[in-house]
């Protein structure tokens, strides 16, 4: 049965609607402040993959996206339990200075990883090194309580061939390319694989995972599928149904507890 709900509202307002010490996972994928609107790509659209939508990621200047940023972050923490982990995935743009706000709101004592998504696909240019990573910044709420289990990958040593070992601080999974199956057409729309691997290490089974900016609904598919509880904001309308369409559609497939 769907564990899920999905409201369309401001991470802020809707911040403060959820009862203390509720969430075991907060994961953030919000606006990243690239200066542009975020459209669903033209591949996408070609691929007629059904939903065209768009979101404004466009601040004035940095010290406004962190002011936004800190404010909805810091009417989160009331809801965190002491046990919760809190990802904000960000990229080179706005890394550095999400580091840095995270280390004032929680200390810089509950950093805890700094995990490199690395995703492969996309252009280059002959002026620099390829840009091919986004950025997760995990924190915990309290160092001496907050749940982890380590992801498992394929070893890749001569050694240990054909074995599983500890995941690493860098995630290599590919971002959805335009034919996709997963793809909903939904600009800037993460890989399943990648919310199953942050979910699985970072919520406890039958937790409560939040995602307040969720966008097409990625998060909370996954927490679905893994057995945990899914809370989505977003801020446009679009993504709301569409997250709630996916959840409902995806339940139907994979039943809670079999992705
Ligand atoms: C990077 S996208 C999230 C994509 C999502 N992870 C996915 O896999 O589809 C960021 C989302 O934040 C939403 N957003 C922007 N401002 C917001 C706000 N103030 N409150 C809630 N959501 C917001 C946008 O509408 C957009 O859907």
């Amino acid at each position: 049965m769907v564990n899920a709900t999905v409201t369309h509202a401001d991470w802020l307002a809707a911040a403060r609607t959820l009862p203390p010490g509720s969430i075991d996972m907060l994961y953030a994928d919000p606006p990243f402040n690239t200066g542009t609107a975020q459209r669903t790509p033209p591949g996408a659209a070609a691929a007629g993959r059904g939903v065209f939508a768009a979101y404004e990621d466009s601040w004035p200047s940095t010290g406004e996206w962190v002011a936004w940023l800190r404010d909805r972050v810091r009417a989160t923490l009331p809801a965190l339990k002491p046990s919760a982990n809190v990802l904000i995935h960000v990229d080179w743009r706005a890394s550095h200075h999400a580091r840095l706000l995270l280390d004032e709101l929680f200390g810089a004592d509950r950093f805890v990883n700094h995990l490199v998504w690395s995703y492969g696909l996309g252009g280059s240019s002959p002026r620099r090194f390829a840009r091919k990573h986004d950025d997760i910044l995990y924190y915990c709420v309290d160092p001496d309580r907050y749940w982890f289990e380590a992801p498992r990958v394929p070893a890749t040593s001569a050694k240990m061939k054909g074995q599983m070992k500890k995941a690493t601080d860098v995630l290599e999974i590919a971002s959805l390319n335009n034919m996709a199956a997963e793809r909903t057409g939904y600009p800037t729309q993460k890989p399943l694989d990648l919310l199953r691997t942050l979910v699985g290490a970072c919520c406890p089974p039958g937790g409560t995972v939040l995602d307040p900016c969720c966008g097409s609904g990625t998060t909370l598919v996954a927490a679905c599928g893994l057995g945990r509880r899914a809370i989505g904001f977003d801020a446009s309308a679009e993504a709301a149904a569409l997250a709630e369409r996916r959840v409902r559609e995806s339940d139907a497939k994979f039943p809670t507890g079999s992705a």
